[in-house]
């Protein structure tokens, strides 16, 4: 059975990659990844707000110990520089380690850092960088324009930097989805991750806290970005990666049937752990087999919009039948 993809210009073993998170921050986890059978790693993001932080922390407490803050401007260069070089040492032990993919992933708040993370990534010897990219859109002052121009500005000024592939993972806020992805296909990326999912906030009603809500997905959560990988299906000048809620082998087949190029899995990775790649592996393998197809582009897409006998189902919204 040939389970070969071709995703960002790499070829693949496997089309099950294992998504960024803490499963992926050190080169022993992305070993036991790879001998389970993903087809790539996106490594942990390195994010510069963390950075940022972690610096104003250091600041507020020589502020309180009375040390004078001249210092500090050299000590923020220097802490950039530590991070930054963790990182690429991460990507340099796991290319060492492993013959898949290393597809280092950058989080920035600065467009400016935004380049100067990717050439060092790329000099890390990374396969690709995935940009996960995400401006809340909670500032009222900023346009539906202006918001949508952050993204491209970043993602031009990257793609005409570095030579290595780049992936775009989006959150599905956005107000016009559906031609936002395909403009942002058009931009030279080479994949689009369709979806992020974030830190969301809930509140703890005794102590009046605002709190973590879940931080791993549910099985129930594939709806939206299975809609938007069957949607968008053929209507991107790029590869569609599908992230957020594949749980077992049967979500990845969906993902696949419905024009997905790979499909990241995250949350089932800290559930089950990594050797749940291999699993995810032979309930896909047992399905190609029953129904006879010998490699992926057998039944790629099949079930995408364009292709499916019902595509008006992918924009069913209403549950009008329920109240009949
Ligand atoms: C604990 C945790 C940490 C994550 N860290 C990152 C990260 O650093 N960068 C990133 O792009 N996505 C991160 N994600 C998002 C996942 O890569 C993935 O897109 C999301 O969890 C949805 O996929 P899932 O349903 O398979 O979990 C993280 C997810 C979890 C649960």
């Amino acid at each position: 059975m040939d389970l070969t993809t071709r995703y960002l210009g790499l070829d693949l073993k496997s089309p099950i990659i294992a998504g960024s998170s803490g499963m992926t921050n050190s080169v022993k986890k992305v070993e036991q990844l790879a001998q389970y059978g993903a087809g790539a790693v996106v490594l942990k993001s390195i994010f510069e707000e963390e950075i940022a932080f972690e610096h104003e922390d250091i600041l507020q407490e020589a502020s309180s110990a009375g040390v004078n803050l001249d210092q500090f401007d050299y000590y923020d260069f220097h802490l950039r520089g530590e991070k930054l070089s963790g990182y690429t040492d991460l990507i340099q032990g796991a290319k060492a380690a492993v013959s898949i993919p290393i597809i280092a992933s950058i989080n920035c708040v600065y467009s400016h850092e935004w380049i100067s993370f990717a050439k060092q990534i790329q000099h890390a010897g990374a396969d690709a960088i995935e940009l996960n990219m995400f401006f809340l859109p909670s500032d009222f002052k900023r346009s539906v324009a202006e918001q949508e121009r952050m993204y491209f500005e970043v993602i031009e000024r990257l793609v005409d930097t570095v030579s290595i592939p780049v992936a775009l993972k989006i959150s599905s806020y956005f107000s016009n989805l559906g031609q936002m992805i395909q403009r942002l296909s058009r931009t030279g990326i080479a994949g689009v991750v369709l979806f992020n999912r974030f830190f969301s906030p809930d509140i703890d009603i005794d102590d009046f806290k605002v709190t973590s809500s879940f931080v791993l997905s549910t099985p129930g959560e594939l709806a939206l970005s299975l809609r938007w990988i069957a949607i968008m299906a053929n209507k991107v000048d790029c590869n569609l990666a599908a992230s957020t809620g594949v749980h077992d082998g049967e979500a990845v087949i969906k993902q696949l049937l419905a024009g997905a190029t790979a499909v990241q899995v995250a949350s089932s990775l800290y559930k089950n752990g990594p050797a749940f790649i291999g699993q995810m592996k032979e309930t896909l393998t047992a399905w190609m087999e029953k129904h006879r197809f010998s490699n992926l582009a057998d039944f790629r897409g099949k079930m995408s919009q364009e292709q499916t006998i019902d595509p008006a189902a992918y924009e069913r919204v209403q549950f009008m039948k329920y109240f009949k």
